[in-house]
């Protein structure tokens, strides 16, 4: 069988992370989408945007993966199906939870990869990094021209194409049979498109916190903390389809 996984800030909700449109604790409640995660942002305020992204990645230092993590990553271990995970969080969590065995990908970035905006140059920087806007590139010497290599409003998300493919058929013409995701708004394009180019033979399951958001495009839906219903979930799929 060919799985697809699509996680969103609500996988990591209970780590202990904020996820973006919580109305009493979300990212952008508090925060200004245009001044810190649009296409232009950097260049118009880099010592906010370079602030904004360490106190990210500092909050994903202190905090762990929780259960639904690492039942996602005990799955694919064990499964003999053909699973793509793709995770529009920029922590690190999933890699975390695998012992960095499975490829995770990380359509959003990733708060732990730097790039030069000058020259291209990227590099990965581990735990406790706080980035300086005073360091020089590396590789083109430019000062205060590297950023968090996450992806902004108006910038192309990664693996795009490969995803576009597995969401129908693999490589090897394999339809895809089932479609899970977990703790997502379902508001932000294209991962919240997914679903509808998704194989319509394929079974789609919506496992959330609530039934506000996307639920209605999804025939199984279950409703939960993502730490208490996604370990039960794969012990079920692995039960009934290895
Ligand atoms: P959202 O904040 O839009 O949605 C998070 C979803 O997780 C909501 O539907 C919550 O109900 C659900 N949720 C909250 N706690 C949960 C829990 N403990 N268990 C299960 N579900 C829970 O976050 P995303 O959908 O990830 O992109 O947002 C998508 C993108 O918007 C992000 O990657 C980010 C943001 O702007 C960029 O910045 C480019």
């Amino acid at each position: 069988m060919n799985i697809f996984i699509l996680t969103g800030s609500g996988v990591s909700a209970d780590s202990g992370l904020r996820t973006f449109r919580d109305e009493e604790n979300g990212i952008w409640m508090g925060e200004c989408i245009k001044d810190v995660a649009c296409s232009d942002s950097f260049e118009t305020n880099p010592e906010l945007f370079n602030k904004f992204y360490n106190g990210l990645r500092e909050a994903v230092d202190e905090h762990a993966p929780n259960p639904a993590h690492y039942a996602i990553a005990d799955y694919i271990n064990k499964t003999k199906n053909n699973v793509m995970l793709v995770t529009q969080n920029v922590d690190n969590y999933h890699e975390i939870a695998s012992g960095g065995k499975h490829k995770v990908r990380k359509m959003h970035g990733s708060l732990y990869k730097m790039v030069c905006v000058k020259c291209g140059n990227c590099y990965e920087v581990g735990s406790g990094y706080c980035h300086q806007m005073t360091s020089a590139c590396e590789d083109c010497g430019e000062v205060g021209s590297i950023r968090t290599n996450i992806v902004c409003f108006g910038e192309n998300v990664h693996y795009q194409e490969e995803i576009n493919k597995f969401l129908y058929k693999d490589e090897c013409g394999n339809r895809l049979d089932y479609f899970i995701a977990i703790g997502t708004s379902g508001v932000v394009y294209p991962a919240a498109g997914f679903v509808k180019r998704a194989h319509f033979n394929s079974t789609k399951v919506y496992i959330n916190l609530d039934m506000k958001d996307a639920s209605h495009i999804y025939k199984h839906k279950i409703t939960g903390r993502a730490a208490e219903t996604v370990p039960v979930f794969f012990e079920k799929l692995f039960n009934e389809h290895g």
